[in-house]
């Protein structure tokens, strides 16, 4: 289901149903994503790269903490991207991303 190029640029990397089911989506295809509903205003969704800045490592969400950890080095990144604990120095790459029908979708 994943990778349907709209109109619109957006693709759709998952379900709604998923996301909320799990805290979060994450996909290698068609690029890599991480989606999480915004803390701060839980209607709208945050998606970023989830491929640390340090070293490349994969970061994971961490719900309890509302932060995306790197398992390499202990880099923490808040949910929009930015750095909130080094070694890495810059953001997560952010994509924009919404809700569309039952389907999470990200434009690239
Ligand atoms: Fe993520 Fe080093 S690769 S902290």
């Amino acid at each position: 289901q994943g990778g349907q190029k709209s109109a619109s640029g957006m693709q759709t990397v998952g379900k709604v149903a998923e996301l909320d089911q799990k805290g979060f989506l994450q996909t290698e295809s068609p690029a890599p994503i991480a989606v999480v509903r915004n803390p701060a205003d839980p209607k709208s969704l945050l998606a970023v790269n989830p491929t640390c800045t340090h070293q490349g490592c994969l970061v994971a969400w961490k719900a309890e903490r509302k932060a995306f950890e790197c398992p390499c080095h202990g880099s923490a990144f808040a949910p929009d991207g930015s750095v909130q604990k080094g070694p890495a120095t810059a953001a997560l790459a952010k994509y924009e991303a919404s809700i569309d029908g039952e389907n999470v979708v990200v434009k690239l």
